[in-house]
């Protein structure tokens, strides 16, 4: 499906964005470890994270759903996870397939975990090793670099990891294996990735030794502990209508109940340091989490800025967005260190690039980033969105300050994480 986006004359309103997608996928894995009842409120019913529903329910998690939506995980503990009937398809969801092969690894049966076309594409050595360490037999396609993944778990050994690049994902494949492991397992990060793992895992009882970017667990010496959860709002998903409220004119826009890990929300201190109108407010805990609403205000006068180190990981997701932020701020904006954005959901360097470039925006691809000069008036033209979820929603932002039309193709992939994206666009033009 394509879609067509003309250039906006204001964004006002309020929106409430999408539930959290990475809690969505980690409270119904973790939750069916659990020995016990649990409840999650305010689940992505996305496909991202159904893909992770419906891997559970195939290794024998009963799991339910109320007429309001809410998940009952009927967890029967540690070593309740059965043999799966079938190949678990993944979908388009890098956080199921790597997280799942950690629990997978720690089970002493086979599963085959595969996924769409892109995702068959995702670089799986990085969660290979190390849990071929721990003592997994695990295999994948193409000399274990891409999925199908085979995984004959069991008998896991802790052990010490240093992680060649910052990732949640890997973090937590290896942290999960550790919950199997005998004896400690640590992992360490050249820099912070987000860390809901570790903070679902300590509300669930489990031991966790946490320092700078060290992390130790052990196995724990009773069942984990189950729990209600109230997922907060995806902060990837509001960065796109912060975004948009900054770049158009005459905009307004209240974000409410958003999730603001600092381990996610690199994104603001880039914004801040630009010159945007952006606040804070209501600031709340909530599911261990700290969560507040957001005021982003039309900001002109944004000047460029360097974007490298150790906050790249904290807005790896807002790369697309930023980019689309960057074509109006004065002067060069350079975004260094974040080659992993290659290995996303599609090449997002080469993604952003090329398609920019289609707008007219002076941008150069870098090896390891981008270099925008702006400021610089874009003009619609048709776009492709790689069938990734947050190309789609950064270009369509980006025409929104385009002149004449812009015609995104394959636009139907926000499904993948914020499937009201395109209606919450209409209310706030309206
Ligand atoms: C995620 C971690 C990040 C992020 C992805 C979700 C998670 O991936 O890009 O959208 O839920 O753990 P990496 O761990 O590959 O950086």
């Amino acid at each position: 499906m394509n879609r067509i986006i003309e250039e906006a004359n204001s964004l006002k309103g309020e929106i409430t964005p999408p539930p959290d997608k990475s809690i969505s996928h980690r409270a119904v894995m973790f939750a069916s470890l659990a020995k016990g009842e649990s409840r999650i409120k305010n689940f992505l019913w996305a496909k991202d994270p159904i893909s992770s529903l419906n891997a559970m329910k195939s290794l024998g998690v009963k799991i339910e759903v109320n007429d309001i939506k809410e998940i009952i995980v009927n967890g029967q503990g540690l070593q309740s996870l059965r043999e799966p009937d079938d190949v678990i398809d993944c979908g388009n969801s890098g956080t199921t397939i790597r997280l799942l092969s950690g629990i997978l690894a720690g089970q002493p049966f086979l599963s085959v975990l595969t996924g769409d076309e892109s995702l068959r594409q995702r670089p799986m050595k990085r969660i290979i090793e190390p849990l071929r360490q721990m003592g997994a037999e695990i295999y994948s396609r193409a000399e274990n670099r891409f999925p199908p993944i085979v995984i004959k778990g069991g008998k896991l050994k802790g052990i010490s990891y240093e992680m060649p690049i910052a990732s949640a994902q890997v973090k937590s494949a290896i942290l999960l294996a550790g919950l199997f492991a005998k004896g400690e397992t640590t992992v360490k990060e050249p820099h912070k990735s987000r860390d809901h793992t570790e903070k679902m895992l300590k509300s669930m009882g489990v031991d966790l030794y946490i320092k700078n970017n060290t992390i130790k667990i052990s196995p724990p010496s009773q069942e984990l502990k189950p729990f209600d959860i109230n997922i907060p709002n995806d902060f990837s998903s509001a960065a796109f209508f912060i975004g948009g409220a900054c770049l158009v004119p005459n905009s307004e826009v209240i974000i409410k109940n958003v999730c603001l890990n600092e381990t996610r929300t690199g994104f603001l201190e880039v914004l801040s340091s630009m010159g945007a109108k952006i606040e804070i407010f209501n600031l709340k805990e909530k599911a261990g989490e700290t969560v507040g609403d957001i005021i982003v205000k039309s900001s002109s006068g944004l000047k460029g800025v360097t974007v490298q180190g150790e906050i790249i990981p904290r807005l790896i997701d807002e790369f697309p967005i930023l980019c689309v932020i960057a074509t109006q701020a004065d002067g060069l904006t350079i975004i260094k260190d974040a080659k992993d954005l290659r290995a996303k959901e599609s090449d997002r360097i080469k993604a952003m690039v090329t398609e920019l470039s289609k707008m007219g925006v002076p941008i150069k691809e870098l090896e390891e980033g981008v270099e925008i000069k702006g400021p610089c008036k874009l003009k619609g033209t048709e776009v492709y969105s790689y069938k990734d979820h947050r190309i789609a929603m950064a270009l369509s932002i980006a025409g929104l300050i385009a002149e004449g039309k812009t015609t995104i193709k394959d636009a139907d992939c926000v499904d993948i994480s914020f499937p009201e994206f395109y209606s919450f666009l209409e209310i706030l033009q309206k």
